[in-house]
């Protein structure tokens, strides 16, 4: 039987690991409420459902856009909202400009942009790291590699932050507002489009333009999807990955000395919070035909959210899931999916984090938390602190 869970509560939101433990054992299917949508928890299932794009679609994106926001028809499908054989033809040209030699090109930069950011709160005793920190690192970054100039960025960050506020359950969001950013979003971003076209230069767009396959090319609209796709995909996932990073240090002082002492160990520190405190809790899935998971039956049409924060900490996979051990063998984990639509940013979100966390550790012998509690975004997809107010020990 499938068993039934209110996610909205606010003991979840504090700590899901305990209720997904609850869920992985109740049942392989369990049903989320307020919204009714199917999940999918335990390891294996959540790998085998990944490994399945035939039988579950990603159009179960639209499930999450609020149905006064959807577009018609799928021609402003995202990527992440496309499947087999339209997903493929259009990641082979964006993993063109998108090549781990291309994000590791980006190293110096980040390095300064982190100095920058962390010099500005270095000589303050107390910071607030998520507005200060954990939020400018990725918008920046992204920002620079499409090559906005920073007398756009205000303006980059709002159509960002509402492009992701759109994502029902996260916040209401204004839909007069998110729709007036999104056309201002278009309309600055199809003009430097046009001015690519007619004269490339050495930024992400121009070479998201160039890259051909088998003689084909991203459209305009195409180039504009996928741009308004990094936004929404690469910004908050970041933030948290760093800002959830920086919790779990200053819950384990230990671990942040070992680190400090050895900063070689920061990737495999990166690593164990992304299976330890997964950034993207959940994603979505659609039934394309009438199919069971777990001896569960599941009817064609159903909204399935593989619950990967859950899968991340099944015992059958992951020994003593609940401790935190950078010294634990992480392969495996899915925080960053699985299969065709394997993060295409995870190689720029392990540089951010790895370099960030460089710079910060070389600054700082100490961070304490001032509020004992985290604050905790109130969304079930994110997992992310609202805000981080630390003392810092130079
Ligand atoms: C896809 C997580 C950072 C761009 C995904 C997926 C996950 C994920 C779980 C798979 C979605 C699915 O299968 O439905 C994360 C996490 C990040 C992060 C945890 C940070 C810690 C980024 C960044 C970018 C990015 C920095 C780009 C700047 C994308 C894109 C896809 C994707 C374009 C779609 C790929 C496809 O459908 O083929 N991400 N992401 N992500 N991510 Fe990320």
């Amino acid at each position: 039987m499938i068993a039934v869970f209110d996610v909205a509560a606010p003991h979840v939101l504090r700590n899901p690991y305990a209720v997904f433990s609850e869920m992985r054992r109740a049942s392989a299917v369990c049903k989320l409420m307020p919204t009714g949508f199917l999940s999918v928890g335990r390891y294996q299932d959540v790998l085998s459902l990944l490994q399945n794009s035939k039988h579950f679609s990603n159009t179960g994106y639209t499930a999450s856009i609020p149905p006064e926001l959807r577009s018609p028809g799928s021609a402003s499908a995202s990527i992440v909202q496309m499947d087999p054989p339209r997903h493929g033809k259009l990641r082979g040209l964006v993993t063109k400009a998108f090549t781990p030699r291309t994000i590791a090109q980006l190293e110096p930069r980040i390095r300064q942009i982190s100095h920058e950011l962390v010099e500005a709160v270095a000589g303050q005793r107390e910071c607030e790291l998520v507005q200060d920190i954990t939020v400018p690192l990725p918008m920046i970054v992204i920002a620079e590699l499409l090559g906005v100039g920073p007398e756009r960025r205000r303006d980059f960050k709002r159509w960002s932050d509402d492009s992701v506020s759109s994502l029902s359950l996260i916040k209401a969001g204004n839909v007069a507002q998110v729709k007036k950013s999104a056309q201002e979003f278009a309309h600055y971003f199809s003009g430097e489009i046009e001015l690519r076209r007619r004269e490339p230069k050495e930024d992400l767009i121009s070479l998201l333009m160039q890259a051909e396959v088998e003689g084909a090319q991203l459209t305009s609209e195409e180039v504009l999807r996928f741009i308004n796709t990094l936004l929404i995909a690469g910004n908050e996932t970041t933030t948290s990955l760093i800002g959830n990073t920086l919790v779990t240090l200053t819950n384990h002082p230990e671990v942040f000395e070992e680190v400090r002492a050895n900063p070689s160990l920061i990737p495999q520190l990166v690593e164990e919070v992304l299976r330890y405190e997964s950034p993207a809790q959940c994603i979505f899935r659609q039934t394309t035909t009438d199919l069971e998971v777990g001896g569960e039956h599941l009817p064609q049409g159903s909204i399935v959210l593989p619950l990967l924060a859950s899968a991340n900490r099944d015992e059958s996979r992951f020994p003593d899931p609940d401790r935190f051990d950078i010294h634990r063998d992480t392969q495996g984990h899915l925080a960053f999916g699985k299969d065709i639509h394997f993060c295409l940013g995870a190689p720029l979100a392990r540089l951010e984090a790895k370099v960030m966390l460089e710079v910060m550790l070389s600054r700082w012998k100490g961070l304490q938390r001032v509020e004992p509690e985290v604050a905790w975004t109130s969304s079930f997809f994110i997992r992310s602190p609202e805000r981080l107010r630390l003392l810092a020990r130079a």
